[in-house]
């Protein structure tokens, strides 16, 4: 039975050494640029890499990131406020696009993770440094993908105590 990408997403960290597709890259991007967005705003940029020694490199940058050791690439989803409709909406546009590179993952049966990056300012700047990227664009979230090296099962979160119904 296929499983439901939404709910069997899980963070995933090792990866064997298989390359992924450039097709395959090409949809994690679309699937980011489907999200929804203020006013279809779309304030984003993404940087794809695939260099060893630049993922290396952002390794250093981010202490969070053991996930950038094993994986195919990585996709830096950027903010571009400069592009903004409604201006402070940027962050949650880029949130959508990340959320929806995580579940194409898992439907090109891939794996990937989010890393955190945006408000931490030393990550921040650390990214722009190592990928030249301008003062005006905001590197938000890291998101290193491969073929899954470790199995990961879906976890029922599901909590009834967070439902409010009809009112608080
Ligand atoms: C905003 C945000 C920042 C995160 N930062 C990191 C990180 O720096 N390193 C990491 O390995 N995982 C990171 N994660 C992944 C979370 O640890 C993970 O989503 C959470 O533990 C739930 O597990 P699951 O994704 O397997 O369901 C981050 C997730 C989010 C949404």
């Amino acid at each position: 039975m296929k499983r439901d990408p939404v709910l069997s997403r899980r963070s995933v960290r090792r990866y064997t050494a298989e390359d992924v597709d450039d097709e395959d890259v090409r949809k994690l991007l679309e699937a980011a640029m489907a999200a929804p967005s203020a006013g279809n705003e779309r304030p984003w940029h993404f940087v794809v890499v695939r260099d060893k020694e630049t993922l290396q490199r952002l390794m250093e940058v981010h202490p969070h990131a053991n996930a950038l050791k094993e994986c195919a690439g990585a996709i830096l989803v950027c903010g571009d406020p400069s592009l903004e409709r409604y201006p402070g909406f940027w962050p949650q546009d880029c949130s959508a696009a990340t959320e929806n590179i995580l579940i194409m993952a898992v439907e090109l049966g891939l794996g990937a993770v989010w890393l955190g990056t945006y408000p931490i300012e030393e990550r921040v700047d650390g990214m722009r440094r190592a990928l030249g990227i301008p003062a005006t664009i905001v590197p938000f979230a890291l998101v290193p993908f491969g073929h899954p090296a470790e199995e990961t099962k879906p976890i029922d979160r599901f909590d009834a105590t967070r439902v409010h119904e009809e009112r608080w």
